[in-house]
C-alpha cells in the first residue's frame, strides 16, 4: 500500500452544498467519492476527520428564497435539513455537518477578516456597480445578468457559468440586466474592500506544482496564475451573510465565509469530540478538499491565499470531479436532465450502494460521468448481482448447505496472495483518487473467485473427496471476507448484511483491511445466506425511462437542438 499513516488526523472535506435547492446526482458525483475515499483511509489505519456543512449565505440562497417567497434563513434550514438527510440516506457519513451561517463560521471569518485586515492584505476602492432603479437595490452576483467580457457568453454576474467559467467581479459584466425584473441596469459608484490577490502571485506558483490531488485541478489553476491575477472584492451590498468588520452595510463575499466553514466545522467537530481543531488548522497535516471541477478556481487560488495570508495551514490536495451528464446530455435540472436523488431515486425504491458503485465504477473521478438507467441495470446485473453477488451466494450457501459453517481446512498461500494483490491494488488506486480501477480491482478478485469456485466444481468433490471440497470452500469464504472488506468503503450497508451473513456480528465498517488476511475461524457457524444484490428488471428501467422522457415533455427535440448546438461552441 503506498499510503503512509500519519499520527495527525487527516482532514477530508467535500464542497459545500448551496442550501437553496434539493439534492442531485451531480452533488453525489463528489460527495460518494470522497465518502469511499474516507472509508478506505480509515480501513487503512488512518485517523479521519470528514466535514462538510451546507453553503447558506450568498446570493444563490437569495435569488431562491425571494422566488419561493421565504427568507433567506428559512430556506437555507429547509435545504441543510435536506442535504443532511440525503447524505445519511446515501451513507455519505461526515463525522460533522455544518451550516456556514453558525456562530463560530460568524466568528472565524471575522477573525481571518481582520487578520488579513491587519496584514495588509485588504484595501479599499470605489467602483462602479450595477444597480436596478426598479427595484431600488444593487445587483451583485446572482441578481444580475449579462454578457461575459472575456468570452461574450450569457454570463451570471459573478461567474461566466455559461461560457469560459471564469470568476468575475463586481462591476464587470456587460449589457447588466436586473435578475428579478428585467430592468437594464445602471452604474453606481460605491465603496468596496478588496483582497490583494494579485500579491500572492509567486506564492502560489512555488505552492501550486505540489499540490496534491487531481492534475485536471493543479493544471487549471496553474494556468490561471500565469495568465491573470486579479485582486478579489470581498464585499456586498447584502444583509444576509456575515457582516464585514465596522460596515454594517456590507457583508463578506459569499466566497470568502464559504470555504472558511471548513475550518469552523473542524472546530465545531473538535469541541464536540474534545479535540484540538488547531492541530489540522495550524500543524504540519493533511488537509484534502474533494469538490466539482466549476470550483477549482476558487480552492486552488483564492482560498489557498487568504488560507496563507492569515496564517493557517494550507490544503495539501485538490481532488476535482468531472461532470456529470444524463442518458449521454448535458446535465440541466431546467430542461429535465437531472437525478433528483430523493424523488427520482429513493422514490422508486433503489438501495444507495448500488447508485455508489455506479458513480465510484463508471469512468475515471475526473471524467465526465454519464448516468443512464440502462447502463445502471447493466452495471447492476452484470457486474454486482452477477459477478459479486453470485460469487457470495453461491459460496455461502453451498458452505452453509454442505457444512453447515465454515470447513475444517486452511486457506492457501494462493488464495491469500491473490487476496493481498487485489487489496493492495485496490488502496493504491484509492489513494490516486482512481475509484473507478479501485472498484474494477475488487471486481477482478471476486472474477478471481467464481472462476476458481467454477473450476474447482465443489459441487463434485462432496461425493468424491470432502476434504478437497472443504480446502475450495475455505479459500473461496476468504476470498468472500475479503471482498466484503474491500467494497465496505463502497457499498458500506450491502456490506453490513453480507458481513453477518458470513456469521460475523461486529461492525465491518471500523474493520481494517488487515482482517482480509485473519483465516475464518474453522467450524465458524453461518446462518441461512440470501441474495444480497438482485437485478433489475426491465420493466422497472422502463419505468424510470419514461418518468425521464415524461420530465423532459414536448420540447424534448427542440431542446435538444438548440443543447447540442450550444455544446459544439
Ligand atoms: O459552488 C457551490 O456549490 C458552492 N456552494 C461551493 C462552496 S465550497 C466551499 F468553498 F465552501
Ligand atoms: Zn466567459
Amino acid at each position: 500500500m503506498i499510503f503512509m499513516t500519519l499520527l495527525q488526523p487527516i482532514l477530508v472535506t467535500c464542497g459545500l452544498p448551496y442550501a437553496n435547492g434539493k439534492c442531485h446526482i451531480g452533488h453525489l458525483r463528489t460527495y460518494v467519492p470522497a465518502d469511499i475515499f474516507a472509508r478506505s483511509l480509515r480501513k487503512q489505519g488512518q485517523e479521519v476527520v470528514f466535514v462538510c456543512g451546507s453553503d447558506a449565505h450568498g446570493t444563490p440562497v437569495m435569488v431562491n428564497a425571494e422566488e419561493q417567497g421565504t427568507t433567506p434563513e428559512e430556506l437555507a434550514k429547509k435545504y441543510h435539513a435536506h442535504f443532511d438527510e440525503i447524505f445519511k440516506k446515501m451513507d455519505v457519513e461526515f463525522d460533522y455537518f455544518g451550516s456556514t451561517d453558525s456562530q463560530s463560521n460568524h466568528n472565524r471569518t471575522l477573525s481571518i477578516v481582520n487578520a488579513l485586515i491587519k496584514s495588509g492584505y485588504v484595501y479599499s476602492m470605489k467602483i462602479d456597480l450595477a444597480y436596478c432603479p426598479k427595484c431600488s437595490r444593487f445587483l451583485p452576483d446572482r441578481y444580475v445578468e449579462g454578457i461575459c467580457p472575456h468570452c461574450g457568453s450569457h454570463a451570471r454576474g459573478d461567474e461566466c457559468d455559461q461560457g469560459c467559467g471564469k470568476h468575475l467581479e463586481p462591476g464587470e459584466i456587460k449589457n447588466a440586466v436586473c435578475n428579478s425584473c428585467g430592468t437594464e441596469a445602471e452604474y453606481r459608484s460605491q465603496e468596496h474592500f478588496f483582497f490583494k490577490l494579485s500579491s500572492f502571485k509567486d506564492f502560489l506558483l512555488d505552492y501550486l506544482p505540489d499540490l496534491g490531488g487531481t492534475t485536471n485541478a493543479r493544471n487549471y489553476a496553474i494556468k490561471w496564475v500565469n495568465n491573470e491575477l486579479r485582486d478579489w472584492c470581498i464585499t456586498r451590498n447584502m444583509e444576509w451573510g456575515v457582516s464585514f468588520p465596522d460596515h454594517e452595510d456590507l457583508v463578506v463575499y459569499v466566497w470568502v465565509d464559504a470555504p472558511i466553514g471548513y475550518i469552523s466545522f473542524t472546530e465545531e467537530w473538535a469541541k464536540r469530540e474534545g479535540k484540538n481543531w488547531e492541530d489540522v488548522w495550524r500543524s504540519d497535516s493533511r488537509i484534502i478538499h474533494f469538490i466539482g471541477l466549476d470550483i477549482v478556481y476558487h480552492h486552488c487560488i483564492f482560498w489557498p491565499a487568504m488560507l496563507k495570508g492569515a496564517g493557517y495551514t494550507l490544503p495539501s490536495s485538490i481532488v476535482a470531479s468531472g461532470m456529470v451528464k444524463i442518458e449521454d446530455r448535458k446535465f440541466s435540472k431546467s430542461r429535465g436532465y437531472v437525478l433528483w436523488v430523493d424523488e427520482d431515486y429513493f422514490g422508486h425504491g433503489f438501495h444507495p450502494d448500488i447508485l455508489r458503485y455506479y458513480l465510484a465504477s463508471y469512468t475515471s473521478h475526473t471524467k465526465d460521468l454519464n448516468f443512464s438507467w440502462e447502463m445502471f441495470q447493466q452495471k447492476t446485473n452484470s457486474e454486482l448481482a452477477g459477478s459479486f453477488g453470485n460469487f457470495l451466494y453461491r459460496t455461502l450457501s453451498f458452505a452453509y448447505k454442505n457444512f453447515e459453517g465454515v470447513p475444517d481446512a486452511k486457506v492457501s498461500s494462493e488464495t491469500m496472495n491473490e487476496i493481498k494483490r487485489a487489496i493492495d491494488a485496490n488502496t493504491a488506486s484509492i489513494n490516486n483518487y482512481e475509484f473507478k480501477q479501485a472498484a474494477d480491482h475488487a471486481m477482478l478478485l471476486a472474477d478471481f473467485g467464481n472462476t476458481y469456485f467454477q473450476s474447482r466444481e465443489p459441487w463434485k468433490l462432496i461425493k468424491t473427496d470432502k476434504n478437497k471440497c472443504a480446502e475450495v470452500l475455505k479459500n473461496s469464504l476468504q476470498i468472500a471476507k475479503a471482498l466484503i472488506i474491500l467494497f465496505e468503503p463502497v457499498m458500506p450497508g450491502l456490506m453490513e448484511t453480507a458481513w453477518k451473513q458470513l456469521g460475523f456480528t461486529g461492525n465491518i465498517h471500523t474493520v481494517s483491511y488487515r482482517e482480509a488476511f485473519i483465516e475464518l475461524e474453522n467450524g465458524k457457524k453461518l446462518p441461512k445466506p440470501g441474495i444480497i444484490i438482485s437485478k433489475i428488471e426491465n420493466s422497472k428501467i422502463e419505468e424510470m425511462e419514461a418518468l425521464l422522457t415524461e420530465r423532459i415533455g414536448g420540447t424534448l427535440e427542440k431542446e435538444t437542438e438548440a443543447q447540442r448546438a450550444n455544446e459544439t461552441v
